[in-house]
């Protein structure tokens, strides 16, 4: 209960990995914005799943590609909780497309992409500075991918997306120091329903081809986020890779 009296913010809170990381947070304590995106009965489903903390939980619209939202979303959270410890910028999109496939990859779905993956999580750590800064340790915490390092993933926008997305870890903790950490937390393919829903052999040979020999668990993703938030108070600018060693396979 390393997190007790602290606020977290945590966008694409009802997707797969956001729900694992919402009910760490709260097992530590702390109190869970659930930023959702076009279910809010979803985030209220959440909510009910969240061990229960001192000022409760909270969901909001958090959709990333609307500034003018996340800047009510910011002003919600002033006015429930007073301030907001923990931002996890988890939402993210994608869509397979074979790397060669260049003209699978239209503009639109480039721009979703860039949009979302990389525009999103500026805005929403923009919406929020001045909470975070009025912490007394703010932290931000990217959920990146190892696809942003080995440039193998569902496309190339998305693997770029997530390596800008890394790369803003770096400049936005060179830029918020010392007031708030950044720090990526990058997972390899996880055992998430999406996951499980794709071939059942390229799933085996992703697990093969990972020293660990398996994909990782949301519930492994959600441990690296509560290892930055209360162990490695003196981690910034990092990337954390939860992925099993597939990049040194
Ligand atoms: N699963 C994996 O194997 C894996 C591996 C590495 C990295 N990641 C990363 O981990 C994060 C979560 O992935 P996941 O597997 O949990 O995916 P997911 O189940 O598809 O969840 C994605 C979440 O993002 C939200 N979202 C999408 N567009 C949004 C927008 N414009 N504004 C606000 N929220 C938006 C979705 O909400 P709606 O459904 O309501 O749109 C959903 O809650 C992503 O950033 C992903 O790239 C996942």
């Amino acid at each position: 209960m390393k997190l007790v009296g602290r606020v977290a913010l945590v966008t694409g809170a009802t997707g797969s990995l956001g729900q694992y990381i919402c009910q760490a947070l709260a097992a530590q304590g702390a109190s869970v914005v659930a930023g959702y995106n076009r279910s809010a009965q979803a985030a209220e489903d959440l909510l009910s799943t969240l061990s229960e903390v001192a000022h409760g939980h909270l969901t909001c619209a958090a959709p990333v590609t609307d500034s003018q939202a996340l800047q009510l979303l910011a002003e919600q959270i002033k006015n429930r909780f007073g301030r907001c410890d923990i931002v996890v910028n988890c939402a993210g999109t994608t869509r397979f497309v074979a790397h060669a496939n260049l003209s699978g990859l239209d503009d639109e779905l480039i721009d979703s992409i860039l949009t979302t993956n990389i525009r999103g999580p500026i805005a929403v750590v923009r919406a929020l500075q001045p909470l975070l800064e009025q912490s007394d340790d703010g932290l931000i915490i990217n959920i990146t991918s190892i696809a942003g390092k080995t440039a193998m993933g569902s496309n190339i926008a998305y693997c770029a997306s997530k390596a800008a997305l890394d790369n803003l870890t770096i400049s936005l903790a060179r830029a918020l120091a010392p007031k708030i950490r950044v720090v990526s937390v990058a997972p390899g393919l996880s055992d998430t329903e999406f996951v499980k829903g794709l071939d059942q052999d390229w799933r085996n040979e992703q697990a093969s081809a990972t020293p660990l020999g398996r994909l990782a668990m949301p519930q492994e993703v959600a441990a690296a986020v509560i290892a930055v938030a209360t162990q490695l108070t003196f981690t910034t600018g990092a990337i954390i890779p939860v992925d099993g060693g597939r990049p040194i396979h």
